[in-house]
C-alpha cells in the first residue's frame, strides 16, 4: 500500500489505513532517513490507538511505554545503539514477542534480530515536502 502525506494533518487517515492493514502481526519497522517523519507518524497511531498522553522519542531510554485504555505501546528508537547486544540486554524479546503494539525506529541497527513477520513502514520526503508513506507486510 501506498499513501500521500501532504501534511502532518493527513496523519491521523494515514495512521487508520496502517492499524487497520496490519491484520496478524503488532510490529511495526520504520525505515526513512533522519528527519523523515517516523516519529511523527508513531505519534499519530498513538493517538489512534487511544493514547492521550504526549508521544515522543525515547530521549533517555530505548524504548517508551505509553498506555491507552485498551492498548499497550512500546516504542523503541534504537539509532543510538552500538552493538546488538545491547537491545537483548534490555530484553527486547519481552517486548516483541508480547501482545502489545511495538513501534521501531531505526531498524537497521537490530538486523539479525528482526521478528519474522512484521509490518514495514517506510517514510520518504518528496521533493515538494509532503510525505510517501509505503506500508508492506513482510
Ligand atoms: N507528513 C508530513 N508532512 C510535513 N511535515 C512532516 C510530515 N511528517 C513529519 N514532518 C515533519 O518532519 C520533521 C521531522 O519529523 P520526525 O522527527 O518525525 O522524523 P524522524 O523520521 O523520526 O527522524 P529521526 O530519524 O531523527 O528520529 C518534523 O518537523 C515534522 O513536523
Ligand atoms: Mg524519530
Amino acid at each position: 500500500m501506498h499513501l500521500i502525506a501532504t501534511s502532518t494533518a493527513e496523519l491521523p487517515f494515514i495512521a487508520n489505513e496502517i492499524i487497520s492493514s496490519a491484520a496478524d502481526s503488532r510490529i511495526f519497522l520504520f525505515y526513512g532517513d533522519m528527519g523523515a517523519g517516523k516519529t511523527t507518524l508513531i505519534k499519530a497511531l498513538c493517538g489512534q490507538l487511544g493514547v492521550t498522553e504526549p508521544a515522543t522519542s525515547p530521549t533517555f531510554s530505548i524504548v517508551n511505554e505509553y498506555i491507552s485504555a485498551d492498548n499497550n505501546i512500546y516504542h523503541f528508537d534504537f539509532y543510538r545503539l552500538k552493538t546488538e547486544t545491547e537491545a537483548l540486554d534490555m530484553g527486547y524479546e519481552e517486548y516483541f514477542y508480547s501482545d502489545a503494539y511495538c513501534f521501531i525506529e531505526w531498524p537497521e541497527k537490530i538486523p539479525n534480530l528482526l521478528p519474522e513477520h512484521y509490518n514495514k513502514v517506510e517514510v520518504v520526503v518528496q521533493p515538494d515536502n509532503s510525505r510517501s508513506v509505503i506500508i508492506e507486510r513482510i
